[in-house]
């Protein structure tokens, strides 16, 4: 998919595919830096880290280990319940393991706040977020995120990965959507 099959729902591009890949690349360089010989757990959120995880992953050299989970804290719309409902849990023990949770967006944060705390509990020897988009509102709640691509401002955002309903995630950037798809 691309800007030319989303007609007038596409509003602007905010990072196109070259951009998100550069980033990445000095994010993976990062990583790579800190965890030096340690043993990476990749824990991806899904759905929406899907790409972030095959690209970010992609470029990282040190030794991992992919996981999955899937929790809930948005439905079908555009604003946040604040409740974490955990879908599918890890296949993995994180006891003792170097775990980096890989995610799209952060957004008022309360996802992240939670997984990472349910994380550390389960006796991780260390637990860090990596994500590729942040949003103003995360800077309230007190999550410490290691690696952020980039911040943007409050508005919703889909691409890369990013739903609106569970669509437009299969474009290669990230943009904004007409307000007429909004239902509007
Ligand atoms: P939080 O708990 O409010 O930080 O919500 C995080 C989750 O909400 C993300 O992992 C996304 O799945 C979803 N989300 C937040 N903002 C957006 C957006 O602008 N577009 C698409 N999904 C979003
Ligand atoms: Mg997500």
């Amino acid at each position: 998919m691309d800007a030319k099959d989303m007609g007038s729902d596409l509003k602007d591009i905010l990072f196109t595919e070259e951009q998100i890949h550069a980033r990445l690349e000095e994010m993976a360089a990062e990583i790579d830096r800190d965890y030096e010989d340690k043993d990476i757990l990749l824990v991806g959120v899904l759905r929406g880290a899907v790409m972030v995880m095959a690209d970010l992953s992609r470029k990282i050299h040190a030794s991992l280990q992919m996981d999955w989970m899937a929790v809930s804290s948005y439905g079908s719309g555009t604003k946040s319940s604040g409740v974490v409902r955990i879908l599918k849990d890890l296949d993995n023990d994180v006891h003792g393991r170097h775990v980096l949770i890989v995610e799209d967006i952060i957004d008022s944060g309360l996802t992240l706040s939670w997984l990472k705390t349910n994380l550390e509990n389960r006796g991780a020897a260390s637990v860090r977020i990596a994500t590729l988009l942040r949003k103003p509102e995360a800077a309230k709640v007190d999550v410490d995120v290691s690696y952020v691509g980039f911040d943007i401002p409050n508005e919703f955002v889909i691409g890369y990965g990013l739903d609106y309903a569970e669509r437009y995630r299969h474009l290669p950037f990230v943009g904004t959507l007409a307000s007429h798809v909004y239902g509007g």
